[in-house]
């Protein structure tokens, strides 16, 4: 394992068995996360994000495969291969996951005090020293801008969705993991609450040094916290690269369809383009690149043949067999 990585994903497939058949969420996914930085995964809804997640804590659904060669390497350890005690202990400790519709989680029959306590108690192992722990808690509250003695002793429904979502996050971060992953994690929140709760993270990130993986359907909200973003399209990654490259030198198309159907911060709707077409369904995927349907440079190689995820240049990786032609053109200008 390269020694910037927190996480290496290689060769990861999860299947859902459902009444149709097999439906493959996540598909062959290669993905680093390196130590200290923030990441982001951007893809449409349904692209299998939240499966990828899940994965990575080893949470499974009942009626998902892991396949065989799977690998999430965690610190050198293949996540799949561990104990439950060693996975109990891995979550919370030394990963937490912060998901959409996480506020819902609280408990809404004790206060916040006691939840936190909880969640320390349950979480923590002989030798931990639970005050120093303890301690922690009116500094993350702070750190979420929330005034500890008013939210301590609340109950979930005397809290706004905002302070909610943010005593979770505090939550997440109080047996001091070394990632945090967000899925979704303002979604669910209005676009004010949103940006506060980003201004947050990227807080946190800078006083803590926590490493995070940012999920998002939303490539602008991930390209203010993010450095690297991974954009993920029908179970598969297909670019990866700086906040930069993917805004400025893309070489996906699907990368540049994304970008340019983003409204522009000037306003200016006429410049918006929408992807024509819809993501496939994952019970019925295209042969070859599954973007060719919708995609402006396929030819009859992508119609048949799938395209690796190759490193271009250093640290900027695409699966596209096209993607020298795109450069050419200018497209990305
Ligand atoms: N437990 C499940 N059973 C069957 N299909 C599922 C299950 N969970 C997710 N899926 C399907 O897997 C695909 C990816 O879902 P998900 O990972 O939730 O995507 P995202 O988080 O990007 O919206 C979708 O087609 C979804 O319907
Ligand atoms: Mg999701």
């Amino acid at each position: 394992m390269n020694e910037e990585n927190i996480i290496e994903v290689r060769n990861l497939i999860a299947d859902f068995e459902v009444k149709e058949g097999i439906l493959r969420s996540v598909d062959h996914v290669d993905l680093d996360i390196k130590k200290g930085k923030v990441t982001g995964l951007i893809g449409e809804s349904g692209c299998g994000k939240s499966t990828l997640v899940h994965a990575l804590l080893n949470l499974n659904a009942p009626n998902e495969y892991i396949r065989e060669g799977s690998q999430v390497n965690f610190k050198g350890r293949n996540i799949f291969s561990l104990s439950a005690e060693e996975l109990r202990r891995l979550r919370w400790r030394e990963a937490a996951l912060v998901f959409q519709a996480a506020q819902n989680s609280l408990n809404p029959t004790i206060t916040i005090k006691e939840q936190m306590l909880d969640t320390i108690e349950a979480h923590l192992d002989h030798g931990d020293a639970l005050s120093k722990k303890k301690g922690r808690i009116p500094k993350l509250l702070e750190m979420v801008r929330l005034e500890p003695e008013r939210v301590l002793k609340s109950f979930p429904h005397e809290l706004s969705g905002g302070m909610k979502q943010r005593t979770v996050i505090a939550m997440a971060l109080l047996l001091d993991p070394e990632i945090l992953i967000l899925d979704e994690p303002t979604t669910a929140l209005d676009m004010i609450t949103q940006s506060y709760i980003l201004d947050i993270f990227a807080d946190i990130h800078e006083k803590l040094g926590v490493t995070m993986f940012f999920v998002t359907h939303d490539l602008s909200l991930a390209a203010k916290l993010a450095e690297r973003l991974a954009i993920m399209y029908a179970g598969k990654i297909l670019e990866v690269g700086s906040v930069e490259e993917i805004f400025y030198k893309a070489y996906h198309p699907y990368t540049i369809g994304l970008i340019k159907s983003m409204p522009s911060i000037i306003g200016d709707l006429s410049q918006m383009k929408p992807i024509p077409g819809l993501p496939p369904n994952l019970l019925h995927k295209p042969s070859g690149c599954l973007f060719h349907p919708r995609c402006p440079e396929a030819t009859e190689e992508c119609k048949k043949v799938e395209p690796k995820l190759i490193e271009i240049e250093k640290g900027h990786l695409v699966a596209c067999h096209k993607y020298s032609n795109v450069k050419e053109k200018g497209m990305r200008s």
